[in-house]
């Protein structure tokens, strides 16, 4: 069984084609390369003993694309990871969001569509329900208006992936929603290698505290929160990848209820951003210096995740604590930094 991960080499890309490989798939990388590095393949096969086939390929040319699928005609299941994911670049930069997440989208379903039998998972988030008025937030809370053109990307792609398995029987898709996911592989072979500045908490937390950084800011102290600071549903990436395994084989196996599913994956559990610095504090016994500053825009109060529908009809559930999640994440901060 062959699966094509695109952005394999990427944070959630790259766990994710671990935990494929440690269940006897066959897997096929396409990565540009844009945000990631080939060194990861080593990572990757530090862990698996095994190396997958990479291709350096940009998706947003269209006629690679076609010439791909041409070459390989064995391929069942695509995970998609490749995508630009910079909140605030996609502000400054919508065109190039709107190419680089829709336009490769739609050459991908399109080549899918082609097949007598395809099977598809994408890349959602959480953005797509802005603020959500309940929590923990369930799959069929309403879609909100996004707040910039990377969360508009997400909605449309989700649209536009439902628009195609109703005329497409033959392919079957899954969109899953991540809520914040965080860590690294617990052999600190693989993780998060943030561009630049984190604009995410956790490298955030963990570059200030081996050095890179001076300090954290807390962006809101002032939140009808507990402790005033956003509450979020921060998730370990290896259990996160272990769901797409999962996804994927309830579509390769034909489990699935519609041909066109959506389900959330997150932890049930909401931590604040002091929740999470205490839990830094404590795995890596080192005081953070942060201080509270203004608000982020476009920060929302809350979001947490409803884990019943992954947890019934996929049969998965986040195993790790924050904790550990933060503890994984640590140790692959001090073994890159050595
Ligand atoms: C962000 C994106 C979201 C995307 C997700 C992917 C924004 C507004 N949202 O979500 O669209 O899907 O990443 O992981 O960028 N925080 C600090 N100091 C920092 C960084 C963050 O206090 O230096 C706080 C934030 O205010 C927030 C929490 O930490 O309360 C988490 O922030 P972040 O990691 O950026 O994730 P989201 O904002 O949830």
């Amino acid at each position: 069984m062959k699966v094509l991960v695109t952005g394999g080499l990427g944070f959630i890309g790259s766990h994710t084609v671990v935990e494929l490989q440690n269940k006897g798939l066959e897997v096929i990388i396409i990565d540009d390369l844009s945000n990631s590095s080939e060194k990861v393949l080593d990572g990757i096969f530090a862990i698996t003993g095994k190396k997958p086939i990479f291709e350096k390929l940009d998706l947003k040319e269209k006629s690679e694309v076609e010439d791909f699928f041409k070459k390989h005609t064995d391929i069942s299941g695509v995970i998609h990871f490749a995508a630009s994911k910079a909140v605030g670049e996609s502000v400054e930069n919508p065109l190039l969001y709107y190419e680089n997440n829709i336009g490769t989208l739609v050459y991908i379903l399109k080549e899918l569509s082609k097949k007598d039998k395809a099977s598809f998972i994408f890349s959602s988030s959480c953005t797509v329900y802005g603020q959500a008025d309940k929590m923990p937030i369930t799959e069929d809370a309403p879609v909100k208006t996004a707040e910039s053109p990377y969360g508009n990307t997400k909605q449309i792609g989700e649209e536009i992936i439902s628009d195609t398995c109703k005329v497409t029987p033959s392919l079957n898709a899954i969109a899953l929603r991540y809520f914040n996911p965080m860590g690294a592989h617990p052999s600190t072979e693989i993780g998060e290698l943030p561009i630049g500045v984190p604009q995410n908490l956790v490298p955030y937390i963990t570059q200030t505290g081996i050095g890179m950084r001076e300090q954290l800011s807390v962006f809101g102290g002032d939140y009808p929160t507990e402790d005033g600071t956003c509450i979020r549903d921060y998730i370990h990436v290896v259990d996160l990848a272990k769901a797409h395994v999962i996804a994927l084989q309830r579509l390769l196996e034909g489990k699935n209820d519609d041909n066109y599913e959506v389900f959330n994956l997150g932890t049930g559990t909401g931590s604040s951003v002091l929740e999470a610095i205490k839990s830094f504090e404590k795995v890596s016994e080192k005081k953070l210096n942060y201080k509270i500053v203004d608000r982020r825009a476009g920060d929302i109060t809350a979001a947490y995740a409803s884990t019943d529908k992954a947890n019934n009809i996929l049969g998965w559930k986040a195993a790790s604590t924050l904790d550990e999640a933060m503890k994984s994440a640590w140790d692959w901060e001090v073994k890159i930094r050595k």
